[in-house]
């Protein structure tokens, strides 16, 4: 690799473009902290900034490929370009080969080494050119700054890493082994996040129900505990959570479903696919018959609760009769939304030099009529809202005056028109479903 010798002016201002999953977003959030307490601002809306961290996904297709010609775009103003670090999933993976292709790249940070950002800018504005893809066990969290982050929703990771290795997925290896952040730094972090104003925070992990602590007294908890124990924070109204595995759940997590009444009634639970065969080819240890009979146990204690989930079309060898499982699956469930993708082979995965993979054409139609139905059944579960009243956390503006944007419990944005302000709880009935949004009519003035 050759070292970038002319030396850099060191950067005013920063932005961060986040890809992927919720997790990505978290991290980019940090690394803006992070680089906020080196005073390097924000860059103004529509402006380069001096300073651009790239912070990217590996999950599906061509993820490289895109860094690449992002990196190509990516111009000042004054025609130079920005200092540029590849950060996220394609950092880790890939992280040499971009220092190779891309001369333009000053720093290349994984997931677990981000916060040593800082230190590589600083080697950057030399002119040195700077690789992190180091695994250390949970040090990223320990040397990041104290949250400032001002909204009325807010992630906070409590795990990180996954263990299953699903045949096709790159996250174990770009995320590394399962970890637990501390209890006790958790609540910690929730307290931050409610006192600069978060009235919503979703818990984040590749496998959040997998997170497991001891509580204050030593005992052993696991996300239903943590879950009871944040719901206690005063002026924290709502508690989500995701993405779980079907082979982590507990009955704690079950239980508070049914007696924590922050906890939203909703449940992101991938399944991937209905049928066995190919639940096993995907190393998925289960069934889904014992999906199903996890998902009633959670319709049990909170009736009324939302279902989401994640599919993957054309798996290696998938038949037009598994395929045709998936779609029994889906019936008997009922999803009010649900993320479905074409198999994509990712290089390193078992899956992807598995025989008979799935010609394009074929996983295009199936995703289509897999879709149809995922459509039909989020229009339902919204039409099947109206009449209903609830509590909508107001997060934004409309588009004209005087409209505003939220979520209902069950996850859904509504929208509706009069006196509120971003971070109100405000008591609407829903009035008018949409495909992939309600209308709600104010009720009461909002509360507190
Ligand atoms: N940890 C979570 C999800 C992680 S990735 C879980 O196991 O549930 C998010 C989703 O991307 C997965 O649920 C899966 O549906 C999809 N995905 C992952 N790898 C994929 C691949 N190689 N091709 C297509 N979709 C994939
Ligand atoms: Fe990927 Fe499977 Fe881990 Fe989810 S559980 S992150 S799909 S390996
Ligand atoms: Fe993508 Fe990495 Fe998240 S691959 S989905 S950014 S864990």
């Amino acid at each position: 690799m050759k070292p970038q010798t002319l030396p850099l002016n060191r950067p005013k201002t920063y932005r961060v473009k986040s890809f992927g999953c919720q997790m990505n977003v978290y991290d980019g959030e940090r690394m803006g902290e992070l680089l906020a307490e080196k005073g390097i601002a924000p860059a103004p809306e529509g402006e380069e900034a001096d300073l651009v961290v790239l912070n990217t996904c590996h999950i599906r297709e061509k993820a490289a490929e895109k860094v690449y010609s992002d990196i190509g775009r990516l111009k000042k103003e004054d025609g130079t370009k920005p200092i540029i670090a590849v950060a996220g999933c394609v950092a880790q993976a890939e992280g040499e080969e971009i220092m190779e292709r891309a001369p333009s790249v000053s720093m290349v940070v994984g997931p677990q080494a981000y916060h040593r950002l800082p230190d590589m800018l600083d080697k950057a504005v030399k002119g040195q050119r700077a690789t992190d893809t180091d695994m250390p066990a949970i040090a990223k969290f320990d040397s990041l700054p104290k949250r400032k982050k001002r909204s009325p929703t807010a992630f906070l990771t409590v795990q990180e890493g996954c263990d299953k290795f699903c045949t096709y997925c790159v996250v174990p290896y770009t995320r590394g082994a399962e970890i637990s952040r501390p209890y006790s730094d958790l609540i910690d972090e929730a307290y931050r996040l409610v006192d600069a104003g978060a009235r919503e925070i979703t818990l984040l992990g590749q496998n959040v129900n997998a997170w497991s602590g001891e509580d204050a007294n030593g005992r052993r908890a696991g996300l239903g505990e943590l879950i009871h124990a944040i719901a206690r924070i005063d002026g924290l109204e709502r508690i989500r959570y995701t993405t779980s595995h079907p082979n982590d759940m507990d009955d704690a997590l079950i239980e508070a479903h049914g007696s924590s009444d922050k906890l939203m009634p909703y449940l992101h639970l991938p399944v991937q696919s209905g049928n066995d065969r190919v639940l096993k080819a995907m190393n998925r240890a289960h069934t889904a018959e014992s999906y199903l009979r996890l998902l009633e146990r959670f319709r049990t204690v909170r009736p009324d609760i939302a279902l989401s989930g994640d599919f993957i079309v054309g798996f290696p060898g998938e038949t037009e009769a598994e395929f045709e499982d998936t779609l029994s699956l889906i019936d008997e469930v009922r999803y009010s939304q649900a993320f479905s993708f074409k198999y994509s082979p990712r290089p390193g995965t078992p899956a992807a030099t598995m025989d008979n993979q799935i010609a394009p054409e074929v996983m295009s139609e199936r995703l289509h009529r897999l879709q149809a139905r995922l459509n039909r059944d989020q229009i339902a579960f919204n039409e099947a809202s109206v009449g209903k009243t609830c509590q909508v956390l107001v997060e934004r503006k409309g588009k004209h005056p005087g409209q505003w944007l939220g979520k209902s419990p069950w996850l859904q944005s509504v929208w509706f028109e009069g006196e509120a302000q971003i971070g109100d709880l405000i008591e609407v009935e829903l009035v008018e479903a949409g495909p992939n949004s309600l209308k709600g009519a104010l009720l009461t003035p909002a509360i507190a």
